[in-house]
This record gives C-alpha cells, structure tokens and sequence, in this order.
C-alpha cells in the first residue's frame, strides 16, 4: 500500500493543473457572508475569504510568514504583496511547488518568496523562525494532528500568530458520530487523499496543550458552503470535462464526488474550522 503523503503527492501533482486551469490560483473555499447568502463570483469569494480570515484573526502585519499546504501559492503570494513580507510556502507537490515559483516570477515576486517541497509534520526550519504561520485547508490531509499542531507551533517566533483553517466533523461531545456520518466521512477521506478530519473543539484541545495563548476557534460552515455548488457546477463544462479525461482517474473521482462535500455540508456533518493564536 502507497504511503499517504506519496498518495497525496501523486493527487495534487496530478490534478493542480487543471484546478487553475478551470477556478484559478486558489484551492480553498470561497466567502459568501456571515449565513453564505451573498451571490458572488468564485474568485472574489476566494480573496473575500483570505481578507475576512485575516480581519476575524486580527492580523495587522507580517514580515516572515510561512504557508503550510501552500498548493500552487495563491495564498503565498496574496500574503506577499498584502504585507509586503517574505513567504515560504511548503507543499508535498513537486509540481505545485515549481508552478508557485514561476508565479511568483510571472509576479515579481521571486525575491520575497520561496517554494518547498517539505512535510509539515516535520518541516526543516528552525523553531521561532516566522511570525505568521498561515495553514488553510491542509490540516484534514495531516494524520497526526497533534504533530502538525507542534509543528506550526515551533516554528512561530515568540508574539507569532497562527492562523489554521480546515475542514473539520461537527463535535461529537453531545452525540458520537453515527455508523452512517462515519460512512459518509469515509468516502470523502478516500476520495480526497485524507487520513480523517477531527472536530474544531478537539484541535482547540491540542492548542491548548501548546505554548499558545489568545486562543480563538469559529466555525464558519454557513459562510462558505456555497462553494460546493459553485464549483459543481463549473466541473462539467467542455473545458473541464476534457481536461479531467487527461488528468487520471483519481482527478476523476474527486470531481465525481464532489457532492459528497455539499451533503456533508448540508447535514452538519462537515465543519469549516477556524483557529487563531499567539504564540508564548
Ligand atoms: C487543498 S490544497 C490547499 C492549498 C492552499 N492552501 C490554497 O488554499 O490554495 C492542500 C495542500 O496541502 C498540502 N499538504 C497536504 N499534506 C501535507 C503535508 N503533510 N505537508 C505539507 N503540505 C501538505 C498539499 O500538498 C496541498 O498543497
């Protein structure tokens, strides 16, 4: 059997391609309001979301900041010119780590950033090396939560700020998940390369076993869960439709699957988990 990271790897090495080609520079959700009724054009969803994190979490400046899962860097990039600071973006994706880089050529912002293939479970830079540690929507694919915790930890500078966005289940200290949510979990692990997701309060327990203080968690399920709609139904329009056929089964099955998102939404199986610290 394929380790994860390497079945991970092979997934975005294979399909980031065709994810700018039909949405853009952007793999992560987009913003729709406080209830996700505002109509809005996916891109500007996507840059709403990265403003609206950035205001929740209260971040005002940065001059080293790290991007853990930094796909093809749009965030990296974004962060780059918005604070006009230095960017390390990691990825597990050789191909997503090159694309980032000639972006940031195409950008001209070579000189302020650089592109990583790197673990973040274990990632090769010194502890208080940044002061903004930025993580959206890579934490589901991370196995051990409480190493990927530590890790983000480490590497912010004393004052630091973490900001970590991620899918999540609903909590499960009223009510265990159901055989069937665990079903319908389940098909989303296989389907988009995850070992499992946990619940927003579960990872607020991790930051609270770290040298965090400020911390602060929301869930912003309502706010973006339009987005699985938006994206359905641009994934089967002629160019996408081609472009699937040329990017393997895998990239298939992830757009076959994407409605397995929308009901996870739907019936408040999947969460939209926000946390914010600082460091001690
Ligand atoms: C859904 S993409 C999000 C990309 C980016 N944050 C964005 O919003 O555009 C998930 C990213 O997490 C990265 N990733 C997953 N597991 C990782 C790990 N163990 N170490 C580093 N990156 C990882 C993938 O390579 C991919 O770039």
């Amino acid at each position: 059997m394929q380790g994860l990271n390497q079945q991970i790897q092979q997934f975005y090495d294979a399909s980031s391609g065709l994810w700018e080609q039909i949405w853009g520079e952007h793999m992560h959700h987009g913003y729709y309001g406080v209830d996700g009724t505002l109509k809005k054009e996916r891109r500007e969803a996507q840059i709403d979301l990265i403003e609206e994190l950035l205001t929740w979490a209260d971040v005002q400046q940065a001059t080293e900041i790290l991007d853990v899962g930094c796909g093809i860097g749009g965030s990296s990039l974004y962060l780059a010119a918005r604070f006009k600071a230095s960017v390390t973006g990691i990825t597990l994706s050789p191909v997503q780590a090159q694309r980032a880089s000639d972006r940031a050529k195409f950008a001209g912002l070579s000189q302020s950033t650089q592109f990583l293939v790197a673990d973040a479970q274990n990632m090769p830079f010194a502890d208080h090396s940044f002061d903004f540690v930025w993580s959206l929507e890579s934490g589901e694919h991370m196995p051990d939560k409480m190493k990927f915790m530590q890790e983000l930890c480490r590497v912010l500078k004393p004052g630091g700020k973490l900001l970590m966005v991620t899918w999540c289940h609903r909590p499960i200290d009223q009510q265990p998940l159901t055989e069937d949510e665990q079903a319908h979990l389940e098909e989303i692990y296989r389907v988009y390369c995850l070992p499992h997701v946990i619940s927003l309060p579960e990872y607020e327990q991790i930051a609270r076993s770290l040298p965090l203080q400020n911390i602060r968690t929301a869930d912003w399920s309502k706010a973006v869960a339009p987005f699985w709609e938006v994206v359905i139904d641009s994934a089967f329009n002629p160019m996408a439709i081609v472009g699937l056929l040329f990017s393997g089964w895998k990239t298939i099955e992830a757009a076959l699957s994407l409605n397995l998102m929308k009901t996870g939404y739907e019936r408040g199986l999947i969460r939209f988990g926000l946390l914010s610290a600082t460091k001690e």
